[in-house]
């Protein structure tokens, strides 16, 4: 039997964080701003040499599987992910271990990505830098939400408090006062996918009314950021509570992450809103230190909750 230290040199590992988007998600794909946090949790991903010519993917806790040259989303998503690599003939295994949900909008098949990249490359000897790592994971990104921003695999692979727009990239965000946000999940899966999609049908239908609320949108994610740098929660609840309301008019709310939002504001947040791709999936809450009233209100409702703290470096998630 070989020893265990050999065998885990013929092993890679990656790692990579989840994030939450404070505001701007689906405008970001057009070109505005949006502003997001990497959480403290995200994906581990192991790999090891497989059969020639094969490159496979599976992530147990998900039920997924996915082979290069297959047909499935997942398939042609990790297909471009190894393409960008230059994984030539070289077959490989790549297992994920996700310490976040799928489907809930913290950006889990990015950090995924992310993570099976790195794996990928340390199994070959490489370290990449974190923008290989993000450039290699908005190939297979870009499979899966159509015609993603960059945001998620940018976030995976950075981590941070960033304000992001497409083709400039990241730039840091100095963060005034530390941010207390609760994350529910509605419950539902969201399609990221499917969402993008509804978007951009909507943008084609009634581009002047979509193109004003990005514009709207645009100011909002200007308000929010001079806001987080100097320390106005009250301010940037205000603006959390405006981005819904366009999320809502774009299509991408649903009746529970609406109730999310009313539910939290209820209970004394000073903001909420959904995140992320939105037709289900997770609404954030900006709580004014004190999470208790809106955790019970989200779990008296049957959600699960996560509390997570913003401060200048990766989010440390506080409660589960
Ligand atoms: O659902 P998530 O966490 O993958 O977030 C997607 C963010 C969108 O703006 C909806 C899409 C994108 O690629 O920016």
């Amino acid at each position: 039997m070989a020893d265990p230290a050999s065998f885990r040199k013929r092993m890679g590992r990656g790692s990579a964080l989840g994030k939450v988007i404070l505001l701007g998600e689906h405008a970001v794909v057009y070109g505005v701003p949006a502003i997001a946090a990497a959480l403290s949790e995200g994906v581990s991903a192991w790999a090891m040499r497989g059969q020639r010519g094969r490159a496979h993917l599976s992530v147990p806790s998900w039920g997924l599987q996915a082979t290069a040259g297959g047909e499935r989303v997942g398939d042609r998503a990790f297909a471009a992910l190894c393409g960008k690599l230059g994984l030539g003939d070289d077959g490989v295994e790549v297992v994920g271990e996700p310490q976040i949900p799928a489907g809930a909008g913290l950006g889990a098949s990015a950090a995924l990505a992310v993570a099976a990249a790195r794996a990928i490359a340390e199994l070959h000897g490489r370290k990449l830098t974190p923008a290989e790592a993000s450039e290699a994971a908005f190939a297979s990104e870009m499979v899966l939400h159509g015609n993603a921003s960059g945001i998620d695999n940018a976030l995976a692979a950075y981590g941070g408090v960033r304000v992001f727009r497409r083709g400039e990239g990241l730039s840091a965000l100095r963060v005034g006062a530390s941010l207390k946000f609760v994350i529910g999940h509605s419950g539902e899966d969201g399609s990221t996918l499917e969402m993008v999609e509804a978007v951009a049908s909507l943008h084609r239908g009634r581009k002047a009314d979509v193109e004003q609320r990005f514009a709207d949108l645009a100011a909002l994610v200007g308000a929010a950021q001079d806001a987080i740098m100097a320390g106005d929660r009250a301010t940037l609840g205000e603006c959390l509570i405006e981005n819904h309301a366009i999320l809502r008019w774009l299509g991408v709310s649903t009746f529970a992450l609406d109730k999310m939002v009313d539910d939290a504001l209820d209970a004394g947040a000073l903001g909420a809103k959904l995140t992320g791709g939105g037709g289900g999936g997770s609404a954030i809450a900006l709580v004014d230190g004190d999470d208790s009233a809106v955790l019970a209100a989200w779990r008296a409702a049957g959600h699960t909750c996560i509390t997570t703290e913003v401060r200048g470096s990766p989010l440390p998630i506080l409660a589960g």
